[in-house]
């Protein structure tokens, strides 16, 4: 099977005592309501109501800095370097604020928050094809005749769709591989990661947990890395071009 061969050699990120870049913050929603409070006192006059920016800062929504951050691993340096920007918020208030960020993005993606339904077929199927076909790479492992056939008719609301493209879900679990210093490596599903600790289960189901640090290699393969870093690779053109041409697979 190519497709799963692919998986291994691109998704494969080493880890070393560090948070990867794209692995995905899932939303505190609790959390994200004191941000929403933190944001409109101090970030909103300049970055807009929707993060989607104004004449006075830029769109947070589509910021590489902010897709790729983790519970404030990219924000909260940013924001102590940036001219003019409060630079004495808590770690707690940087994590209420990705969060809050975070909801506005997959509200983006799924468009909750405009005013009125919003029209994700803008694109151009043709270009989206060529997309699909060439510079997106996404061949790689999906094909239009294949595991997508169809894709139009499996989502109905073309902002589902769009969703689903930016944001799939996980039907493989993560694999990891943890060595501790001079141990041997064991490997198996992953059940937990954070900045702390990492716990798996191996194959004869026994669990195993980690602290983090240095000595400690950690190996994840996520069937999804390739998607997550393709949030920094895809204009809203190219998207809107995707989803036209998926929708179009019916
Ligand atoms: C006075 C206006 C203003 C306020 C208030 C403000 N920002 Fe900004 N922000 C900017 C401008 C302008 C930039 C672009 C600066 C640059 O690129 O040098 C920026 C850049 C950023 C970036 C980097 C984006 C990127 O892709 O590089 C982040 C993240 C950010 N702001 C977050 C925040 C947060 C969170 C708050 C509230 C705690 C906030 N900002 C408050 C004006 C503001
Ligand atoms: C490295 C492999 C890889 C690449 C490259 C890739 N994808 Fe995916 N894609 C996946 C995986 C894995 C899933 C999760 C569903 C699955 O397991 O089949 C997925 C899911 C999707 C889904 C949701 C399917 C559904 O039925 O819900 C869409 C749509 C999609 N990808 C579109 C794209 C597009 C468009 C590109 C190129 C811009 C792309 N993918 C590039 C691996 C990849």
């Amino acid at each position: 099977m190519r497709r799963v061969v692919f998986l291994h050699a691109a998704a494969c990120a080493i880890l070393l005592g560090q948070a990867g870049p794209y692995q995905r913050q899932t939303v505190d929603q609790t959390a994200a309501v004191r941000g929403r409070q933190l944001y409109t006192q101090y970030c909103i006059n300049c970055h807009g109501a929707l993060a989607k920016g104004t004449d006075n800062g830029p769109d947070l929504i589509r910021s590489p800095l902010v897709l790729r951050d983790r519970l404030g691993n990219e924000i909260g340096p940013a924001l102590k370097k940036l001219p003019g920007h409060k630079s004495d918020l808590t770690n707690a208030q940087v994590v209420d604020i990705t969060n809050f960020l975070k909801d506005q993005i997959e509200s983006t993606a799924k468009n909750r928050t405009a005013d009125r339904p919003p029209n994700v077929l803008t694109g151009n199927a043709e270009a989206g094809r060529a997309y699909f076909n060439g510079a997106g790479g996404c061949t790689k492992c999906h094909s239009a005749t294949g595991d997508l056939a169809g894709i139009g008719r499996k989502y109905k609301d073309a902002v589902d769709l769009q969703q689903r493209m930016i944001f799939p879900r996980q039907t493989k679990p993560t694999q990891v591989k943890v060595t501790p210093a001079g141990g041997a490596t064991v490997m198996g599903q992953l059940v937990r990661i954070d900045d702390f600790n990492v716990s798996l289960r191996d194959a004869t189901g026994q669990y195993h947990e980690w602290t983090r640090g240095d000595d400690l290699r950690v190996e994840l393969d996520d069937p999804l890395a390739a998607h997550h870093a393709l949030l920094d690779v895809y204009t809203d053109k190219d998207i809107h071009d995707l989803v036209r041409y998926l929708e179009s697979l019916k």
